[in-house]
C-alpha cells in the first residue's frame, strides 16, 4: 500500500494563507511615503510623538500644533518653550517651518527640539499636511 505513504496535498486556499502570513508587514520608508504625497504618515512617524494637530489635543513633550501656521513662535498655551522659541519673534509659515525642519537647532541654537530632515520630499510631505490639517 505505497500509496498510503503519499501526504494529501495542502488545499489550496490554506497555502495561499500561509504564504501571505509569511510576507514581512509592508514598512513604509519615509522617502517612499514622501514619494507618496503621504503627509499624514510621515507626520505620525516623524512628529506624532511629540506634537499633536487636531483642536483640544493638547501638549506632548512639544507644543500642540493645532493652528501652527501664521500662530507667532513659542506662544501655545500652557507649553514651557525655551527661551530660544519665545524669543524668535516671528510668524511660523512654510518658509519658517522649511528651515526648523532641515535643521532646528542651527535655525534656532538653544530650542529643546532637535530635529534634522536633509530629504527635501519628507519636509515638504509634512509641510503639506500642516497646512492642510492644523490650520484653524
Ligand atoms: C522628541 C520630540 C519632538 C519631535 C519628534 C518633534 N518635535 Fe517639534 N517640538 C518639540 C519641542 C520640545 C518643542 C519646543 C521647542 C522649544 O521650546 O525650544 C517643539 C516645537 C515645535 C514647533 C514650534 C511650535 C510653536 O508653538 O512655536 C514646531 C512648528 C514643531 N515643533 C514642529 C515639529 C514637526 C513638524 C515635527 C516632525 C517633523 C516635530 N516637531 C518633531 C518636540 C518634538
Amino acid at each position: 500500500m505505497t500509496h498510503a505513504l503519499h501526504a494529501r496535498p495542502m488545499p489550496v486556499g490554506i497555502a495561499a494563507l500561509l504564504f501571505l502570513l509569511l510576507l514581512p508587514l509592508p514598512v513604509v520608508t519615509p522617502s517612499q511615503a514622501a514619494a507618496a504625497g503621504d503627509g499624514e504618515t510621515l507626520f505620525r512617524q516623524q512628529c506624532g510623538t511629540c506634537h499633536t494637530v487636531k483642536k483640544d489635543e493638547g501638549a506632548r513633550a512639544g507644543p500642540p500644533l493645532y493652528g501652527v501656521l501664521g500662530r507667532k513662535a513659542g506662544t501655545a498655551a500652557d507649553f514651557e518653550y525655551s527661551d530660544a522659541l519665545r524669543r524668535a519673534g516671528f510668524t511660523w509659515d512654510a518658509g519658517h517651518l522649511e528651515r526648523w525642519l532641515t535643521n532646528s537647532n542651527d535655525f534656532l541654537p538653544g530650542s529643546y527640539m532637535n530635529y534634522r530632515q536633509e530629504d527635501d520630499a519628507v519636509r515638504q510631505g509634512i509641510i503639506r499636511f500642516l497646512q492642510s490639517n492644523a490650520a484653524k
